[in-house]
């Protein structure tokens, strides 16, 4: 992990033992795929089939959102049954969220913004957290505390990979994955960058094709998705 012990030596003020880990493991599975699938769903055994589709098709982390009234149970069945997968926890807005997700299995944690309780949750249990940001002085303050990788969201309406590449040159540590209007078209105008390691999307698990049962229709998908190149 030379990009990790780099950013060690460079805020090592901020970044103690525990969150140096979880930033390395954060490291490790956005650099899995360069994808993260965001996924809605709602019904466990659905959820099963469709994270071996997209594990299939070599996309293994894979964020399911707090959104759906069965959500924690999907990502419980993705845990337990999904040889290969990395499941995450995505929607996490509040201190009770991260433990019920910790307890269901998710090896991390989505947010879309980054409030100072949900920090010091996340601070206090084992679960690394990919918190959510859309300006320089957010990620400025997210540094403070330790956090080298974030999200950037919504990624289309603010400011789309345009503003990533202004901000790469004054805020070269922070590594990204753009997420929210992310589709195979644009995706690798994000990928380009320097600060971006991976994107997260919904194109690659859409509801209609979970409704349809179309497994080999989303790891057709996560195999076009997966193919697409960093740089
Ligand atoms: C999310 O809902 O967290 C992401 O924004 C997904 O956005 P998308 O549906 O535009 O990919």
């Amino acid at each position: 992990m030379a990009f990790a012990f780099r950013n060690l030596l460079l805020y090592g003020d901020t970044m103690n033992k525990k969150q140096f880990d979880k930033q390395s493991q954060l490291e490790g599975l956005m650099m899995a795929a360069p994808v993260i699938p965001v996924v809605i769903v709602d019904d466990p055994k659905k959820a099963v089939q469709m994270a071996r589709a997209l594990v299939a098709g070599g996309l293994p982390a894979i964020e399911v959102t707090l959104r759906t009234a069965r959500a924690l149970d999907c990502l419980s069945a993705i845990a337990a049954d999904v040889e290969g997968a990395i499941p995450g926890a995505g929607t996490v807005l509040d201190a009770a969220q991260i433990a019920a997700v910790e307890k269901a299995g998710a090896k991390f944690m989505v947010s879309p913004g980054a409030s100072s309780k949900l920090l010091n949750a996340a601070d206090d249990g084992p679960l690394p957290l990919l918190p959510g940001t859309a300006t320089a002085s957010e990620m400025m303050e997210l540094g403070e505390r330790g956090y080298v990788h974030v999200k950037f969201f919504p990624a289309s309406v603010a400011g789309g990979a345009p503003y990533l590449k202004a901000l790469s040159s004054p805020l070269p540590r922070f590594k990204i994955c753009p997420t929210g209007g992310v589709s195979l078209a644009n995706a690798p105008d994000y990928l380009a960058l320097p600060n971006v390691l991976c994107v997260g999307g919904s194109w690659v698990a859409p509801k209609k094709l979970i409704d349809e049962d179309d497994w080999g229709g989303i790891e057709k998908l996560a195999r076009e998705a997966s193919a697409l190149k960093r740089g």
